[in-house]
């Protein structure tokens, strides 16, 4: 009997943004159609789910793929050149506790541990040079959701359209500063310095308000922003402190149930995401990611920018 074509079609699942996208087949070789059809939706939608798609890495890849060139991660090189094959492509970023035998990894204390600050609202990388275009994030193995291990969205251009407009106009133009170190501060970790001499992260600086290339502004804050160029480091901190408290509020917010198989798509420059807890002692997750870049060469982000040594991710 002949397949049917699947349809492609996208749903509001939140009344400002997030898209569930249904008719996508991620399996067989990707075409033009669903290119564009994709790149439609994160344009309206800031975040779309594609569920139920239990595709392998390199089926993952091939799709990030279509959209830009991909933000490898820190060790790619290393990964790739090892002469075991590593569990997980050496293009994606992990985002899980298992390892390489396939046991739970133990988590380190919350001040020691470096991806904690995962669970503050943040856009993916937003402290490199050029900040990701797309995280793609797709459920390996995901713990019962009543347990925890949820992932929070907010959505950054809904929050810049219900400022008022004298709060709009006074944010146009300001640039905010993203520095990696603080921002883990922020969120508990107790930095030392030799993290910061073996991870060197300079801070940088992006506009405090994106357009985005469908003409709709949005704010660009999140855990990593810091400060403002051109303020006291309190002035500063206090007003992106604000903004976040506005961005992540609940009319802006989604929460993602996980179910194995699926994929969620975000726009960093224009939405948020933040981890939930989960008892990562005991439950097992494995959850693989494709980052995307709007333009350049597929390498990490961090020797792009001329940056040497080891680098992190988040
Ligand atoms: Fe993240």
């Amino acid at each position: 009997m002949r397949k049917l074509p699947m349809v492609l079609a996208v749903r509001q699942v939140h009344p400002r943004f997030f898209g569930e996208i249904t008719g996508a087949d991620l399996i067989g070789e990707p075409d033009e159609n669903l290119r564009n059809f994709v790149e439609q939706a994160m344009a309206e939608h800031a975040v779309c789910v594609v569920r139920h798609s239990p595709i392998s890495d390199e089926q993952h890849l091939r799709f990030a793929r279509l959209f830009g060139p991909l933000e490898l991660p820190p060790g790619y090189a290393e990964r790739k050149a090892a002469s075991v094959r590593p569990r997980i492509a050496p293009e994606m970023f992990f985002a899980g506790n298992i390892d390489d035998d396939n046991q739970i990894i133990p988590p380190k204390p919350p001040s020691q541990d470096i991806g904690a600050g995962a669970q503050r609202f943040h856009a993916d990388s937003s402290f490199n040079p050029q900040p990701s275009k797309w995280s793609m994030l797709r459920g390996v193995e995901c713990p019962p959701s009543e347990v925890g291990g949820d992932t929070l969205f907010a959505d950054m251009r809904a929050a810049f359209d219900d400022l008022p407009p004298e709060m709009q106009q006074r944010l146009e133009g300001l640039t905010g500063i993203h520095d990696f170190w603080k921002g883990r501060e922020y969120a508990g970790l107790t930095v030392s310095d030799s993290m910061r001499t073996r991870f060197r992260m300079p801070p940088m600086e992006h506009p405090l308000v994106r357009t985005m290339a469908n003409g709709r502004k949005s704010l660009f804050v999140g855990g990593h922003c810091t400060g403002v160029k051109g303020m006291s480091e309190e002035e500063g901190h206090e007003l992106v402190e604000w903004l976040y408290r506005h961005t992540t509020s609940d009319q802006y917010v989604h929460r993602h149930q996980w179910v194995e198989g699926d994929i969620v798509i975000w726009e960093n420059r224009c939405a948020l995401h933040a981890a939930t807890p989960l008892n990562t002692s005991e439950y097992r997750r494995d959850m693989r990611r494709a980052t995307v870049n709007e333009s350049g060469r597929e390498m990490d982000a961090y020797h792009a920018a001329g940056i040497t040594g080891a680098s992190l991710t988040d």
